[in-house]
């Protein structure tokens, strides 16, 4: 494991699943809204820092054939247990985001909720290039993020600096900013973010 990035394991380690902001568990309404549109269909998924799995299982259930990686052992610890409990197959393995593992063009869903913003500024643009590379041409990648709304922070974003990082690479469909109620029960405010990958090469 690496750097900065070792703090999650100790989070999850220390904290009931409860305790932890952002699981919610259940499924992201954002990730349900989208998956019932039609506009994403079951195919293969990544959920890129999925932490204890719930969204990770929620696409399985929808028949999604998915994939799901975080930093942290002890949360993907918990997503297999959560996987087994329900049967779902889903593969979760213990990786750094900015270094993905897999084959170029293999997925045709990248399901992101909170994963780019806790990236390094330093990283984002390798870690974006890596979501590409694995993408398959015409295929979606849903970013949640803060929003700037939540005060200013290093992560916290405007809507001009999410169209700076990803319209180099991507097209982007849609945006939407909301304001969500989260496990500590505080109220905070988010971007998300659907893009295609186009079939241009780069
Ligand atoms: C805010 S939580 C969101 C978890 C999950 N996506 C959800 O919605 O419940 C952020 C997650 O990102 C993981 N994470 C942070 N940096 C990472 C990295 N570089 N590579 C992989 N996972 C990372 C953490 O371990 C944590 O599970």
């Amino acid at each position: 494991m690496s750097s900065q990035y070792e703090r999650w394991d100790q989070v999850y380690r220390k904290y009931p699943p409860e305790a932890l902001p952002w699981e919610l568990g259940r499924p992201r309404k954002v990730l349900v809204d989208l998956v019932e549109s039609g506009k994403v269909k079951p195919g293969k998924a990544l959920d890129i820092c999925c932490g204890m799995g719930t969204n990770a299982l929620y696409m399985a259930e929808k028949g999604f054939q998915v994939q799901g990686i975080d930093i942290s052992p002890k949360a993907t610890e918990y997503a297999r247990e959560k996987a087994e409990k329900a049967g779902a197959e889903i593969s979760f393995s213990v990786e750094n985001a900015v270094y993905l593992p897999f084959a170029d063009e293999q997925f045709d869903f990248v399901f992101d909720m909170g994963c780019f913003h806790h990236i390094s500024v330093e990283e984002r643009e390798r870690f974006l290039r890596g979501v590409h590379r694995l993408l398959k041409p015409g295929s979606k990648y849903l970013v949640v993020c803060f929003s700037y709304r939540n005060g200013p922070a290093w992560n916290h974003f405007t809507k001009e600096q999410l169209i700076g990082y990803f319209s180099p690479q991507f097209k982007i469909e849609q945006t939407e900013h909301f304001s969500s109620v989260e496990g500590d029960g505080a109220v905070r405010f988010f971007w998300s973010v659907l893009m295609e990958k186009g079939w241009h090469i780069h």
